[in-house]
């Protein structure tokens, strides 16, 4: 049990780097377009509104990020729903751990 204990962790750390992104139309068009240059960390770390979102989509395609204006489009809406301003930190409402380990 001691094993498998100091296993998991890192197991979901490398799971959360690689794909820790919300399903939707646009994963895909954000995992192809978007990590050439950083990593998706710097975009999933971010919140924007829809305006917000275009104008730094804009600019990474100034950059010389690709796609087609239709999945950048879908990007755009994928963003703003899963990484829209609503969520920013602080209006998340944690809920208290369960005490489920005594005994
Ligand atoms: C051609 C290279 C390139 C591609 C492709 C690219 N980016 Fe960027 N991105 C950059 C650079 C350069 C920065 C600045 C990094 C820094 O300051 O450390 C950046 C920074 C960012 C930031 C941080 C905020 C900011 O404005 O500095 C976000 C969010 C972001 N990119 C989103 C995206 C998204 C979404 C995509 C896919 C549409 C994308 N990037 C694709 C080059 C790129």
């Amino acid at each position: 049990m001691k094993r498998v204990a100091l296993v998991v962790p890192f197991l979901a750390l490398s799971l959360a780097q690689a794909q820790d992104l919300p399903a939707g139309k646009g994963k895909e068009v954000l995992e192809k377009v978007c990590q050439d240059c950083h990593g998706l960390d710097v975009i999933v770390s971010q919140h924007a509104t829809k305006d917000e979102w275009t104008s730094i989509v804009d600019s990474m395609v100034a950059r010389g990020a690709g796609g087609t204006k239709e999945e950048l489009s879908t990007l755009v809406d994928y963003l703003v729903k899963n990484f829209g301003p609503e969520k920013k930190l602080g209006k998340v409402s944690v809920s208290p751990a369960p005490s489920s380990h005594r005994r």
